[in-house]
């Protein structure tokens, strides 16, 4: 215990998947004032003995409910969690544009919504900036082609993946097309845009690499008085190659900050 904590809080995770068993992991291994007490998911993972429950019996259990699943699965246990007015940490942030409906139940509700960093990086800049203006905010995403197999803008536009021998940019638009339209590759856009100055001034420009090795993300963001320019390289996730391993920590280390001492934003 340490002098900020109040008392225990509950903790569920909604989806075991590669970032949830991450956090899973990080939350049986101790969390200070966190206490991990179940889970929800469609599929059993057998690594944890914890009970699965409903979206609902998760939002009635826990102070706090951590996102860990496909972005179209989001608003259901958004919309349950917000109206049990608890605390949503939120990884998939395609989400929070995708469906609108999200921030609108928020408002009315008691609730609380962290989005961690997740594959990003920066986003302290960026907070900080916006108190000074942002003229201009893009980010350009980089993988290997079979990255966005399934994304409905690759579909839509007929684009054969396979016939991509060099670095092509596919995509460029704002936020809320790129959430649209590559809802599982943009969460750190969207994250971005809703750091910095929203998901219809953010420009979001996709490329598919055939020599990526992993995925990186490169955003500058301009204002009078800085310009900030960042680039992360994340190696796939093995758990799951369309993830990386940073998201997890970084939902970890905004469950540390909660109730730490000495908090370095
Ligand atoms: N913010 C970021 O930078 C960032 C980075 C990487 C991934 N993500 C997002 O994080 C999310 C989770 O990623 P992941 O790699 O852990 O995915 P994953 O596919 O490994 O895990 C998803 C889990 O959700 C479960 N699930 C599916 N439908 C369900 C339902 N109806 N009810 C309950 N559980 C259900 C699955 O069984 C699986 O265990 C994805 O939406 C991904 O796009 C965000």
């Amino acid at each position: 215990m340490n002098n900020t904590q109040k008392q225990t809080q509950t903790v569920g995770i909604a989806g075991l998947g590669a970032i949830g068993s991450a956090v899973a992991r990080a939350l049986q291994n101790g969390i200070d004032g966190l206490d991990w007490i179940a889970a929800s998911d469609i599929t059993p993972n057998p690594e944890f003995d914890i009970p699965l429950v409903s979206f609902e019996e998760l939002a009635e259990q826990c102070d706090i409910v951590i996102e860990a699943l496909p972005p179209k699965v989001v608003p259901e246990l958004a919309k349950i969690t917000l109206n049990a007015q608890k605390t949503l940490v939120l990884i998939s942030s395609c989400a929070l544009i995708i469906y609108p409906e999200i921030l609108d139940i928020h408002k009315d509700t008691n609730s609380r919504i962290i989005v961690p960093s997740g594959a990003l990086t920066g986003l302290d800049g960026v907070k900080a900036l916006k108190k000074l203006g942002i003229k201009k905010s893009t980010i350009a995403s980089n993988k290997k082609p079979s990255g966005f197999t399934g994304a409905p803008y690759v579909d839509e536009m007929g684009i054969d993946l396979t016939q991509i021998k060099t670095r092509t940019k596919i995509f460029e638009g704002n936020a809320i097309e790129a959430a649209k339209g590559f809802p599982a590759n943009v969460n750190v856009a969207a994250t971005l845009s809703l750091a910095g100055i929203g998901p219809e001034e953010t420009t979001v420009e996709i490329w598919a690499d055939p020599d990526a090795v992993g995925n990186s993300h490169a955003m500058i963001v301009t204002g009078e008085f800085s310009t900030i320019k960042c680039t992360v390289e994340n190696m796939p996730d093995p758990a799951n190659p369309k993830s990386s391993m940073l998201a997890a920590q970084s939902i970890i280390a905004a469950l540390e900050d909660l109730n730490s001492a000495l908090v370095i934003l």
